[in-house]
Order: C-alpha cells, then sequence, then structure tokens
C-alpha cells in the first residue's frame, strides 16, 4: 500500500498538473483596468545618457523610445550601468499613496516590473545581489507594495523578464548582440531566473505572473516554458500565467494572452487576454517623450477591449524619485472619473458578438434576472443602428445621467438618435438598454 502510494507521488513528481482550474482567472476576466509600471535603475536616466536621447538614430540600435532599453540601445558599458545603483534613492516613492492612487482611479490589479531586462530586481532578493537592498535606498520595493495591495483589495502581479537578462554573464541579449550557447543560458536558467520566480512566488504570493518574450525569442524551448510553468504551480494555486512566457508557442496551459505591446484586436477572443498599453511611447521614465495619449483615447481602448472580451493594461513609468508624473495622475483621474459613473458597463462586462459600426461598441450583463446591454458611443454623429430587433429593447438610457434615448425600427435594425444634451457630457457616452428577454447562451443577441 505505502509502496503504491509512493509510486503515485512520484508519477505526479514527474509530471506535475501544469493548467490551473479556469475558475482561478474570473477575476482577470472580470478587473478589465490594471496599472502596469515599469520602474527601475533605468528610470534614473530617463532616455538619456552621455548626451544622446532616446531615440537617436544616429546610433546603429538607437531608434526607440523604450527608456528601460537604454543600456542596450544606446551601449552603455556594464560597469556604468552597474554604478547606477548607486544612485538609486527614490526618496518620494510611497506604496500606500501608488496603490491608494489606482484604487481610487478605478483600477483592479497592479502589475510591476519586478525585474526588467537590466535584471535589477526590486527586491531583496537572496539569489542576487543586484537588487534594491544593495543601493542607498535599502528598501524591499515589491515588500511594501504587496502590504499595501493587501490593505486596498487590489490584485497584484510582477513582470519578471525570464529571458533576457543582461546583467548576468549567461542571459539573453538582443538580437543584435552576440547569441548565448545554449548550455551557457541553461545556467542563467537553473542559477536565476527560476530561483529568482520561486522566490517571487514564496516570499509574496503573487496573483499573476507577467513573462516577457516576443516573435524573435530563443532559447525558451517547450521543455523550459513547462519547466516555468511546472514551478509556478507547484509554488501557487492561484497565479496565473501570460501568453508571453513564450509568445510564439504558449501552448495550452498558460491562463491569458498578452498582445503585443498597444495591440488592439477587432475581434473576440476565446482565451482570456489583456493589451499593454502605454500612456506615452516609452514603458519606463523618459523625460523627453511628449506623446501623452489623452485620457479620451486610452479609454476608447478600454472599451474596445472590454467589447473583445479583453483588459487594458495601463502603464506608467514612475520618476527617479518615486513619484508618479502628474501628466500621468492627471489622465488616471479622468478615466477613474468616468468610470466611477459609467464603470457599470466594463468590470465584469461580457462581449457581444454582433457586427457594429466603428465607434460603437457592446457589452452586456445579468443583474438581477434581467439582461442589459451597455452601447459605448464615441461616433461624433450621435446617429447609430445596432442590428438588433427594436422589440427586443425594453427602455434605453443614458447611463451617467438616466436621461431617456428614443429608439426605433428602421429596416429591421435598431436606429438610436442620441438627444443633443449628451454631447457636453464626454465625448465617450455610454447607453444602457434593458432587454425585454434573456440574452441567449452564447452571449448572441
Ligand atoms: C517589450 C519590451 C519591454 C516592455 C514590454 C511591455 O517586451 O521589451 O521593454 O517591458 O514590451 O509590454
Amino acid at each position: 500500500m505505502l509502496g503504491a502510494f509512493l509510486c503515485l507521488n512520484c508519477v505526479f513528481a514527474q509530471h506535475p498538473k501544469l493548467s490551473l482550474d479556469l475558475q482561478e482567472a474570473e477575476w482577470f476576466k472580470e478587473a478589465k483596468f490594471g496599472l502596469f509600471i515599469h520602474w527601475g535603475l533605468y528610470s534614473i536616466l530617463g532616455g538619456t545618457y552621455n548626451g544622446h536621447t532616446l531615440p537617436d538614430p544616429s546610433l546603429p540600435q538607437g531608434e526607440s523610445w523604450y527608456a528601460e532599453w537604454i543600456q542596450m540601445r544606446l551601449g552603455i558599458p556594464d560597469k556604468e550601468y552597474r554604478a547606477l545603483a548607486q544612485q538609486f534613492n527614490p526618496v518620494n516613492f510611497d506604496a500606500d499613496q501608488w496603490i491608494k492612487e489606482a484604487k481610487e482611479d478605478g483600477i483592479r490589479y497592479f502589475v510591476i516590473t519586478s525585474k526588467h531586462h537590466d535584471g535589477f530586481a526590486l527586491w531583496d532578493s537572496q539569489v542576487s545581489d543586484f537588487n534594491s537592498m544593495h543601493t542607498p535606498f535599502k528598501r524591499d520595493i515589491l515588500a511594501e507594495l504587496v502590504a499595501a495591495c493587501k490593505k486596498y483589495g487590489m490584485k497584484y502581479g510582477f513582470y519578471y523578464s525570464h529571458w533576457q537578462d543582461w546583467e548576468d554573464p549567461n542571459g539573453a541579449l538582443p538580437y543584435w548582440m552576440p547569441k548565448r550557447s545554449d548550455a551557457d543560458f541553461e545556467k542563467y536558467w537553473q542559477g536565476k531566473s527560476l530561483p529568482q520566480v520561486k522566490e517571487l512566488l514564496q516570499k509574496f504570493d503573487p496573483d499573476l505572473l507577467w513573462f516577457d518574450t516576443w516573435d524573435e525569442e530563443t532559447h525558451i524551448t517547450e521543455k523550459r516554458r513547462d519547466e516555468l510553468i511546472a514551478l509556478v504551480r507547484a509554488n501557487s494555486k492561484k497565479c496565473l500565467i501570460n501568453g508571453r512566457i513564450s509568445f510564439l508557442n504558449p501552448g495550452e496551459n498558460i491562463d491569458f494572452l498578452e498582445m503585443h505591446d498597444n495591440q488592439y484586436p477587432d475581434k473576440i477572443l476565446s482565451k482570456p487576454w489583456q493589451t499593454p498599453a502605454t500612456m506615452t511611447k516609452s514603458w519606463a521614465w523618459h523625460a523627453h517623450d511628449f506623446n501623452w495619449k489623452s485620457s479620451c483615447e486610452m479609454l476608447g481602448y478600454l472599451v474596445n477591449n472590454t467589447s473583445k472580451g479583453g483588459n487594458y493594461l495601463l502603464n506608467i513609468g514612475p520618476k527617479p524619485d518615486g513619484s508618479f508624473p502628474a501628466a500621468a495622475i492627471r489622465r488616471l483621474r479622468e478615466m477613474g472619473g468616468w468610470l466611477y459613473a459609467n464603470g457599470e458597463a466594463v468590470y465584469g462586462a461580457k462581449p457581444v458578438p454582433l457586427a457594429v459600426g466603428e465607434g460603437i461598441f457592446l457589452t452586456q450583463k445579468e443583474e438581477n434576472g434581467n439582461s442589459y446591454l451597455y452601447i459605448s458611443i464615441s461616433n461624433p454623429s450621435g446617429k447609430i443602428d445596432l442590428p438588433i430587433d427594436a422589440k427586443r429593447i425594453g427602455s434605453c438610457e443614458v447611463l451617467e445621467t438616466g436621461q431617456p434615448v428614443p429608439y426605433r425600427e428602421v429596416k429591421g435594425a435598431t436606429h438610436i438618435e442620441l438627444p443633443k444634451e449628451v454631447f457636453p457630457i464626454t465625448s465617450l457616452i455610454v447607453l444602457k438598454a434593458k432587454l425585454t428577454g434573456k440574452i441567449p447562451e452564447g452571449g448572441s443577441l
């Protein structure tokens, strides 16, 4: 008997379950709006080094705005980059303030770069000394943020660069640098990447892990991908894993798909998914990146993604002193204000598989036995035709004010003309229509 038990145990050890219970992703599917943070040593430079500011087309690899890539883009020697650790002293960093801000702005989950490609960790890692404890700041940033997330009931996760690591002598490098041999990469994999992920799981119990590869990935074979998934599953019963663990070959066991940077699908996807998105062109703080998107544009992406079953993970690059840029806060607060009044159409809302015109986004919900359709409109003409039988609509109103909105049947479709009063309210108007019957299985009206 004992023999049989031991044997079963060893089968389990050899083939750990790689998939997570689908239920664990429910919160993610409902949350819709996350905050992404890129913050690390690169933030000190703010996109400029030695008189060169990104993008700098005069340099062979200088074409990118991404300030977190500055070390490789501008070819900063390893020693000089490492020395930045002695300048890392973000005296205005206040974890409580960050998470409180996020909470008040309608954000439902928080993801921070625990370690980006430069290899510098924002926690007290026993695996590598290249971390925030070995700086004048001497603080475990993740520990403080996790405590604040718990206080405010905010789900939290970590970006972890499992593939690129420019500090480790065997970590992967950008494509224009020499490629590591597989045996060397394995040393990094076993010596830093896997142990740090284990440390993150055991120390902080995250709700999700955000791994990063893209089209040109090398070294992340199926075997390594599954080894990493198995490690996460062995240490957590809830931690979600994103598709960029292996962008081109994520397999069946990841929990949600991660789009390319700032990419917005135009159709409903069946797996949970999200778009990582920037407010400017860079992810990390870039003092000369003035390409700020408006809050209205960003709300449009959030609503678009919600209507296709996905999430919007919006990024801020905090400044070297640990504060959020004022321009980022203003935008977050505007979005939070809009969500305060219209969040009903976003959080927990499901997509509607109907083709509608440009600038119109549909979501739906069942509540207390009633079915509702939400129509988010950024179409300035204010005239819309929905391919829905008008008899299916029992009432229609502007969500944030309750103003009734007339609708009628025109050629088998429902024709709606927005009342003129709505236009000064906002450029993204949401209508709430109560349906006369239940939404059929599958969600199609
Ligand atoms: C890319 C970049 C990286 C950024 C990420 C966010 O993978 O390499 O700098 O963190 O996209 O989506």
